[in-house]
């Protein structure tokens, strides 16, 4: 059995006031919620901040990227060991906003997922397509190589431990979600492609979240579908009883 997860990725929002605010009204708010692992990821400014009044709490944190070195002359960069050191249990690699703004490559991402896994970091790898690639029926394509280029060189143990986020870019703060059915499908795909790497059973482990868009109104549907065990959310994550609603999808559930 999967347990879902949801994580906030909250990207260039709040300062380290407001972000400690909304973990400690989230703390309160979500004590007794043990079904779903819940993961907040502030900017890198705020992870002392949350990490204080998250500790030994239900809510786990995550940073949004690092580098792969574990120290070293990388001005403007953080490392896993800063992020271990504040209490980060989670990292976000790869995401499409990187990906794009920041030329991040399939190699660049394939050294932050090993030296993520080496630090005792939990990665929540992003993959998905760009709107001209689903209009060329190229999405699975695209998302079959971004997982074994990521993946690469990377034993089946660590890979039980991951976390992969399906997020179509063009679902990305746009307002328009996947069809559950759609988000499946990629999700199956992702998961046979695992599969191929290494194993069903390893496969099975993995949880794949979907991401772009996703909503209180919207989460319920996603949820339902077998092989969506969890959200990445944005926009609807900024706003703490947005994302609490999202959290409690099995309440919400129609
Ligand atoms: P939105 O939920 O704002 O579409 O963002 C999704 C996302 O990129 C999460 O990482």
């Amino acid at each position: 059995m999967r347990k879902p997860i949801i994580a906030a990725n909250w990207k260039m929002n709040k300062t380290v006031s407001e972000a400690a605010e909304f973990a400690r009204e989230l703390k309160d708010l979500a004590k007794d919620i043990f079904s779903v692992e819940i993961v907040v990821c502030p900017p890198f400014i705020a992870l002392g901040a949350v990490g204080e009044v998250l500790r030994n709490t239900n809510i786990r944190m995550g940073a949004q990227n690092m580098h792969w070195e574990k120290s070293g002359a990388f001005t403007g960069e953080i490392s896993p060991v800063m992020l271990r050191d504040l209490g980060c249990r989670f990292v976000i690699i790869g995401h499409s906003e990187r990906r794009g703004y920041f030329q991040e490559t399939n190699k660049d991402i394939n050294k932050k997922m090993k030296s993520a896994f080496s630090f005792n970091l939990t990665p929540i790898m992003c993959v998905g397509e760009k709107l001209e690639e689903r209009e060329s029926k190229s999405t699975l394509k695209v998302v079959e190589k971004q997982i074994k280029e990521g993946l690469a060189e990377i034993g089946k143990e660590e890979i039980k431990s991951l976390v992969v986020a399906y997020e179509p870019i063009w679902a990305i703060g746009t307002g328009k979600t996947a069809t559950p059915a759609d988000a499946s499908e990629v999700h199956a795909h992702i998961r046979s492609v695992l599969s191929s790497m290494h194993d069903s059973e390893t496969a099975q482990q993995v949880r794949i979240q979907y991401g772009g868009s996703v909503t209180p109104e919207s989460v319920g549907g996603l949820m339902k579908e077998e092989g969506i065990d969890g959200a990445l959310v944005g926009g609807a994550s900024l706003n703490v009883n947005s994302f609490l609603k999202i959290i409690q999808f099995n309440n919400s559930r129609v």
